[in-house]
């Protein structure tokens, strides 16, 4: 049987097609692994997706970087130079917008937002609808003048709560926990848990491991003494 042929998006060159990724033999265009091409579009001539477009409806800006094992789902934009790690996870209906760092093994669940240069760590959390913002005083009309931006860092290890708010130019430091639904608007020091609205101190991240610790033995041996069927 003949192999099926794909011309390369950058060089148009015709070749036969393997299991993605793979390289272009005319040129270094690695050819995606996406499940669903028709409604995926991927705007310039990125060739850094490595990883793979498992979702419907999915928009990639021009020289975005998407690393090895990394999942993207349904409806997600990914705007212009998005450095996205190995190994990530990007949920339904997350808008990721230009200039924005994804650091390995980070999770983002659904409909989160992640505005212009925001930098998010190795190994994070991020729960459904976090709201990183960049702008603390939006202008109004359409004369904007100089759009001056600060993004939100969120350094290795955090756990930011569902729906929780960010202010911009706020850094959430190391392994720090944000609680769901809180409104951050200060730095958040490395190893420690805040909640509510403005988010204040609640516990430290040791106490937040044990919690989880009584939780899940909790939730096992209910799942163990759970009649069988
Ligand atoms: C912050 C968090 C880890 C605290 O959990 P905990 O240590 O078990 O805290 P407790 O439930 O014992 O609460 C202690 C106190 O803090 C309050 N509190 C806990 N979480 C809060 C939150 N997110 N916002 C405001 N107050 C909170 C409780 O109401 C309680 O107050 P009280 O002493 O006046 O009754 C947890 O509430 C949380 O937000 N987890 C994130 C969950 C999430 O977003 N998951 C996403 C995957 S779906």
């Amino acid at each position: 049987m003949k192999a099926e042929e794909q011309v390369c998006p950058a060089c148009g060159l015709r070749s036969p097609w393997e299991k993605p990724p793979r390289k272009c033999p005319g040129c270094d265009w690695v050819f995606p692994d996406i499940s669903h091409p028709e409604s995926v579009t991927i705007e310039g001539h990125t060739r850094g997706l490595w990883g793979s477009i498992k979702g419907q409806f999915v928009i990639v800006g021009p020289d975005v970087k998407i690393g090895r094992g990394s999942v993207i789902w349904n409806l997600v934009y990914i705007g212009a130079r998005a450095q996205i790690g190995e190994d990530v996870k990007i949920g339904s209906m997350t808008h990721i917008d230009y200039d924005t760092v994804i650091g390995d093994r980070t999770l983002i669940e659904g409909c989160a937002y992640i505005p212009p240069l925001s930098r998010i760590g190795r190994d994070c959390f991020l729960g459904p609808n976090v709201t990183l913002t960049n702008d603390p005083y939006p202008p109004t009309g359409r004369d904007l003048g100089a759009k001056v931006l600060e993004g939100v860092t969120i350094e290795d290890g955090a756990i930011i709560g569902a729906a929780a708010c960010i202010r911009a130019g706020v850094t959430i430091h190391r392994r720090a926990v944000v609680g769901m639904g809180a409104v951050v608007t200060k730095d958040v020091p490395q190893e420690v848990v805040v909640v509510g609205n403005p988010a204040r101190f609640h516990s430290t991240r040791e106490a937040y491991e044990a919690r989880r610790r009584t939780w899940l033995r909790r939730m096992f041996s209910k799942e163990s003494s759970s009649p069988s069927i």
